[in-house]
């Protein structure tokens, strides 16, 4: 029998937009206060992409890097498969991915999106990994990419604190289970039933938006944030658990847990649950505020960058979002740079 392929990291890019949005200058528009923000979040500034700038774009640019990065850290095959985790894609159809495959100039690969909104990296990590194993793809492009900001509603204060624009992206490539970077085991879950605590009402087939309907249609972003938080801190806690046990590691020994950066208190509140030190979750929403499905990615390249995060670190990935859904997983830091 063939020896089993592992999907390894081998390359990380990450991209933001320019423009920066302060607590600050959310409170001239909304009734809010950096005090409020800081205080109930940990959030103090955001990235906001410019009128006109679509999910795709920042897709591209963390594309472009994370290929950069590989190539410097690792002789691998051609990307032959691109996966874009969104919620925001550029148009309800056709999925995204294949536009930014072409544009990154990959050629004929297989290309779709993958919607699992906040979780959505992790089960493009998941299915990328799959790909390998099943030698349906020697090399996978990761990307989680979104721009929130084109679907919150200008007035909501609650979901506009949170959210920023950003995208990151990982290479996978074929390697040795116990190589750095391998994936280990992938948690993923979802509960339906709780789909209407995080949810855009109209635009989708449910409720169609039509010319003559807009008065009633509710095409924004709406969220239940307080069971939400409650969710969210039950469900990483626990998958991170299992994920942890799974790869045979003591929790204990488990460096770095990087977890889905929605709020600092739901951060806190994960490795409060976890009886672990809070010192072993890095934060970068202070930064950019919860960037959905871009936000592990930027993480872990803020970790590296900010020394928190470094190769041989046995490391736990931990996410929530709609759906609702969630993950874990593991793998043992390898050594690349993040561009
Ligand atoms: N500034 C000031 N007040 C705000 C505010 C803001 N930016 N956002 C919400 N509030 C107000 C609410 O309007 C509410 O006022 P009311 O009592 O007069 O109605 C009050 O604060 C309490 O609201 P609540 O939602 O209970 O607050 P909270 O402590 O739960 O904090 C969130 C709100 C959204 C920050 C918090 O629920 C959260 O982070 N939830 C998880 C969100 C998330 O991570 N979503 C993505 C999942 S991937």
């Amino acid at each position: 029998m063939a020896a089993a392929r592992a999907a390894v990291v081998c390359g990380l890019g990450t991209h933001l937009p320019s423009r920066v949005v302060t607590n600050s200058d959310l409170a001239r528009e909304l009734d809010t206060s950096d005090e409020w923000i800081r205080s109930r979040t940990g959030i103090g500034q955001r990235h906001i992409a410019e009128d006109g700038t679509a999910t795709s774009d920042l897709a591209v640019e963390a594309g472009q890097r994370a290929l950069k990065s590989a190539a410097t850290s690792a002789s691998t095959d051609a990307v032959d498969a691109v996966i874009v985790a969104t919620s925001t894609p550029d148009h309800s159809c056709p999925a995204t991915a294949p536009a930014v495959a072409a544009r990154l100039g990959l050629g004929i690969v297989p290309a779709f999106d993958v919607a699992a909104m906040c979780t959505g990296f992790l089960y493009g990590l998941a299915v990328g990994g799959g790909l390998i194993a099943a030698g349906t793809a020697h090399s996978v492009l990761v990307i989680g990419a979104d721009t929130y900001s084109s679907i919150l509603d200008p007035e909501d204060r609650s979901t506009r604190a949170i959210f920023g624009d950003g995208a990151g992206a990982v290479v996978l490539r074929a390697g040795d289970p116990d190589e750095p970077g391998a994936l280990g085991p992938v948690i993923l879950g979802s509960d339906g039933t709780g789909s209407e605590l995080i949810r855009i009402l109209s635009g989708g087939s449910r409720d169609p938006i039509r010319p003559e309907h807009t008065e009633r249609a509710d095409p924004y972003f709406r969220m239940a944030g307080a069971q939400v938080f409650r969710n969210a801190v039950e469900r990483m806690a626990e998958a991170s658990l299992e994920a942890v046990a799974r790869a045979g590691w003591a929790l204990d020994d488990t460096d770095v847990f990087v977890a889905h950066q929605a709020n600092l208190r739901i951060i806190h509140a994960v490795a409060d649950q976890m009886r672990l030190p809070r010192s072993r979750f890095p934060v970068h929403l202070d930064r950019v505020g919860n960037t959905a499905a871009a936000s592990i990615p930027l993480v872990l390249a803020d970790a590296v960058t900010a020394g928190a995060l470094r190769p041989g670190h046995r490391t736990a990935l931990a996410a929530f979002g709609g759906g609702l859904t969630w993950g874990a997983a593991t793998l043992t830091w390898p050594d690349i740079t993040p561009v």
